[in-house]
């Protein structure tokens, strides 16, 4: 499978290295030398193999927000976003030979204009894309649309995707929209992002076995996480999401897994997911929002689709549905519940309310016989 952590964004250029050395001696040594806390070693691989898998923007990330027993940026908050990228970067780069092969040598560049050098591992070729500060792709802002039929027409993606109930009614199903799961508007990086996707397509998926175009998995999302109809490869609503899903992903490179793309792995914890622990989880964490009965709360104006989308239920995705995966579910709860505190949930959390979110009634997929269903139990 391929990991976003197998293929790193660069940010070893020879300056910011000394940079990251400076920074890493004053603020991070005293815990990651001598692995207090728990804290992973520089040069010792073996306590930096899983953590890599995360990708280096999660890392990143973590460094600059706190991750448990690591404070935000080290305990020292006059550090600059920069500071703490570079050294990471030095940490990861200290680790071992290959990973440092892997960070391709940039220019000034990344510092300065945010334009970094990316290089995707499997096609060896570098490619440069706007990034934000913790390495994800930027896309473009719906503002920079001209006003012409063009735009228009991306415009009307946005709000198919945004307001799915309202702009396309007779596929929609029960009230949840396609932003719901896709944070941002399809933009948030670990939230399943449009732009994480576009280049990945036509591929071959598994659950279908065949090869998929885009607007195959848009149906897909239509028919099982909406619970309703998928429109036509050609009908105006397709062409229209199809249109703003590559407007948002202008240059993007072809048949690279973007680091932000879908959500980040999960490790198994050594412990079965315990609904019982995920239920006083999720009466602690998310029914404020969710509701006491995972039932969501709807906008005033129905048409506008839900405030807190239903977590289960017959308005919530249906039993075909990707989270309906326990493993994809906790992946999602942990990189973007709740909402604006992603990352916050152990991995353990996240399991314990994947299996509990899933264990209720929802509707069946569509994909199965009615009485296949019911001999399977599903
Ligand atoms: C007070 C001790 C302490 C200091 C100071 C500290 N760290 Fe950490 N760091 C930790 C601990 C403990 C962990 C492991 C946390 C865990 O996995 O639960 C960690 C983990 C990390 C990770 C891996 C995060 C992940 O997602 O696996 C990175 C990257 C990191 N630290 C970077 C830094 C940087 C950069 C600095 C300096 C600016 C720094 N740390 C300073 C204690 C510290
Ligand atoms: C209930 C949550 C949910 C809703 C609502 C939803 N999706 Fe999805 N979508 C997912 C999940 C989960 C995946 C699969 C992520 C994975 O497996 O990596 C996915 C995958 C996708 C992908 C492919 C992503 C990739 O990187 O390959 C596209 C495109 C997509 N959805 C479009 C849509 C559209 C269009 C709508 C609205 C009609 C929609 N989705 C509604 C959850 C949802
Ligand atoms: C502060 C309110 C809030 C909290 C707390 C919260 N969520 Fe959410 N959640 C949202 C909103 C809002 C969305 C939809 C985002 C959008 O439309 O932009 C969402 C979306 C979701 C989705 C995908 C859409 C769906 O309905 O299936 C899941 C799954 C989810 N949340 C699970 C959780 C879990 C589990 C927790 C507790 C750990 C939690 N949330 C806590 C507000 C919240």
């Amino acid at each position: 499978m391929l990991l976003a952590g197998a293929m790193l964004i660069a940010g070893a250029a020879h300056a910011q290295t000394s940079l990251g050395h400076i920074v890493y001696d004053k603020s991070c040594h005293a815990c990651h030398a001598f692995g207090t806390f728990g804290a992973p070693r520089p040069g010792v691989s073996d306590e930096w193999d899983s953590r890599m898998q995360k990708g280096l923007p999660v890392l990143i990330s973590h460094a600059l927000s706190g991750y448990n027993a690591m404070p935000p940026r080290g305990g020292n908050p006059n550090l600059s976003d920069d500071d703490v990228q570079a050294a990471v970067h030095y940490m990861v780069d200290a680790n071992d030979a290959d990973t440092a092969a892997q960070l391709v040598l940039t220019a000034k560049d990344m510092l300065a204009e945010q334009k970094h050098f990316f290089r995707a591992t499997e096609l060896g070729q570098p490619f440069f894309y706007d990034m934000d500060t913790h390495g994800y792709f930027r896309p473009p802002a719906i503002e920079e649309l001209p006003n012409d039929k063009y735009g228009d027409e991306v415009r009307l993606g946005r709000r198919i995707f945004t307001q799915t109930q309202k702009f396309a009614p007779r596929y929609a199903g029960r009230g949840m929209v396609c932003a719901n799961c896709h944070l941002d508007a399809g933009r948030k990086p670990n939230a399943i992002p449009l732009w994480g996707a576009v280049g990945m397509y036509p591929g071959y998926r598994f659950s279908s076995d065949k090869n998929d175009t885009l607007e195959d998995r848009m149906a897909d999302c239509f028919r099982n996480s909406m619970n309703g109809i998928a429109p036509a490869p050609d009908s105006p609503e397709m062409r229209a999401l199809m249109s703003y899903a590559n407007f948002i992903s202008k240059g993007v490179p072809i048949g690279v897994h973007m680091p932000g793309r879908s959500f980040p792995d999960i490790n198994y914890t050594g412990y079965e997911a315990s609904p019982v622990r995920g239920q006083d989880i999720y009466h602690a964490k998310c029914s404020s929002c969710h509701g006491a009965n995972g039932q969501g709360q709807r906008q005033r104006n129905a048409d506008a689709g839900y405030l807190y989308p239903p977590l289960w239920g017959w308005n919530s995705f249906n039993k075909g549905a990707s989270l309906y995966k326990q493993d994809k579910l906790a992946r999602f709860i942990r990189a973007n519940m709740p909402l604006g505190q992603e990352f916050s949930l152990s991995e353990q959390d996240a399991w314990d309310l994947a299996s509990f979110v899933n264990m209720h009634e929802r509707p069946k997929s569509p994909a199965k016989g009615l009485l296949q269903e019911f001999l399977s139990g599903n």
